[in-house]
Parts: C-alpha cells; sequence; structure tokens
C-alpha cells in the first residue's frame, strides 16, 4: 500500500544499505562497510545489528561480514547455502541458509532471495571458495512495503516476473557498469520492475565504475518513466 509506513534507509556507499524499520529493528544488506572507502567514517560503528543479509561472496560486498557479525551479534543472517556454510565454519552464529526463489521470515519480516545475473566467487585468504549464486533480495515487512535490493547483476527479463510476483515499490539498482549493468540498462530495469523509487548503488566507488547517477536520471527521464530517482550520497538516509 503507498501509504504503509516504510523503513529508514541509509546508503553506506556501494551497495551497502542500512535499514531501519519501523519496528526498531536495524538490518544492514551486503556488510561492506570499515573496509569501504564511500562509507563515512561516522557510520563504520552500526551501534546494533538485528539482522545482515549478504547479496553474495565478492568482497565490496562481504569483506566485513565475519567481523561485523562476530561485534554485533545479529539474530539472523541471511545468505546462500554455500556462504552460510563459511560463515558458521569462521565461528559465526546465526546464519539462516536459503537459495533462489525461497522465501524465510526474518525477525517478522518476509524475505525472498531472488535471482541476479552475476558470479560469487569466495576469496578465503587466497583460496578460492564456492560462494554458491550470486543473488538480490526482495524484503516484504511486516507493515506491508516491499522493497527490492537487486546485489550486482546484468539487466534481466525477468525482472518483471519480479514485478508481478512481489509488487516492489522501491528498488536499489547497480549503475556502474563494467562489473553490473550500466546506466540504460539500469533504466531498463525500471521499466521491467515498475518500482515507483529507485536508488541507484554501485556506483563511484572506483574509477572504473563509469556509470553515473546524472546519466541514470537522464535515461530514466528519456523513457517517460513514472519513477523518481532517489540518488543518496553515502552518509545519506531516504
Ligand atoms: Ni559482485
Ligand atoms: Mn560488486
Amino acid at each position: 500500500m503507498s501509504d504503509s509506513p516504510r523503513p529508514s534507509f541509509t546508503y553506506y556507499g556501494h551497495a551497502s544499505v542500512r535499514v531501519d524499520f519501523p519496528d526498531g529493528q536495524r538490518w544492514l544488506i551486503d556488510p561492506w562497510v570499515q573496509g569501504n572507502p564511500s562509507c563515512p567514517e561516522s557510520l563504520h560503528d552500526l551501534e546494533r545489528l538485528d539482522a545482515l543479509l549478504v547479496t553474495h561472496s565478492h568482497a565490496d560486498h562481504f569483506a566485513d561480514a565475519v567481523k561485523i557479525a562476530k561485534r554485533y551479534g545479529p539474530k539472523k543472517i541471511v545468505a546462500n547455502f554455500e556462504i552460510c556454510t563459511w560463515l558458521t565454519a569462521q565461528g559465526v552464529g546465526n546464519a539462516a541458509a536459503m537459495n533462489l526463489g525461497g522465501s524465510q521470515d526474518v525477525l517478522g519480516h518476509r524475505v525472498t532471495m531472488v535471482r541476479a545475473d552475476h558470479s560469487s566467487g569466495l576469496d578465503d585468504d587466497g583460496v578460492h571458495v564456492d560462494g554458491g549464486s550470486a543473488s538480490g533480495f526482495i524484503v516484504h515487512t511486516a507493515e506491508d512495503f516491499t522493497f527490492y535490493h537487486a546485489g550486482d547483476t546484468a539487466l534481466f527479463s525477468d525482472m518483471q516476473l519480479i514485478a508481478s510476483l512481489y509488487r516492489p515499490r522501491l528498488g536499489f539498482v547497480p549503475i556502474g557498469d563494467l562489473f553490473t549493468m550500466g546506466p540504460a540498462d539500469a533504466a531498463r530495469a525500471c521499466r521491467y520492475l515498475g518500482v515507483a523509487t529507485v536508488v541507484p548503488i554501485h556506483w563511484g566507488t572506483f574509477p572504473v565504475l563509469t556509470g553515473t547517477p546524472a546519466e541514470f536520471e537522464r535515461q530514466v527521464k528519456e523513457r517517460e518513466l513514472a519513477c523518481d530517482v532517489v540518488t543518496l550520497q553515502p552518509g545519506e538516509s531516504y
């Protein structure tokens, strides 16, 4: 519903987003915080954390996972089976494994793991570990607000399926190009997803990520989509 109370979202830079729910819960999607050059130092201390969600195990989404999990002790860590197995082997508790197409209750909210067209290798001290399939997340909150974090992905036409099944109102989509879709495909993704609001992520962290929010905004406008682009600088909230 359009008038459902929604969480507040704080952009930690790159693909990391802190979610503060109306019920007081604090979640983090993609734990790259202390090592994230885009993340303002004032956000390095999360203070508390109820749940941690991991889209895939590349370092720019995952490098601080063990440290954050051990420091804040989230009640649930949601990731694919392979990542959860590795985290458990590192002595991290509360891993709640799932896989593409599945849903689970996370502290009263509904989390669905959805497809992402990407990879998910894990570097364990120079040894390559299978990190399972890269994913995105649909979160349907107890207050009936649905948002989508795409993780790292190319454009895929089944974003239309995600739209028809889950009807997210807000999307976090990568725009940086090279490792994910760039601004033009991200604008096409907005059409497929039918989201009312989109927040661009995965841009500006490294010079090789050439897709910019300005170009993304231009691409969305050119398509005359009924979609507001909300560009957050790292540290800003929506
Ligand atoms: Ni990645
Ligand atoms: Mn990435």
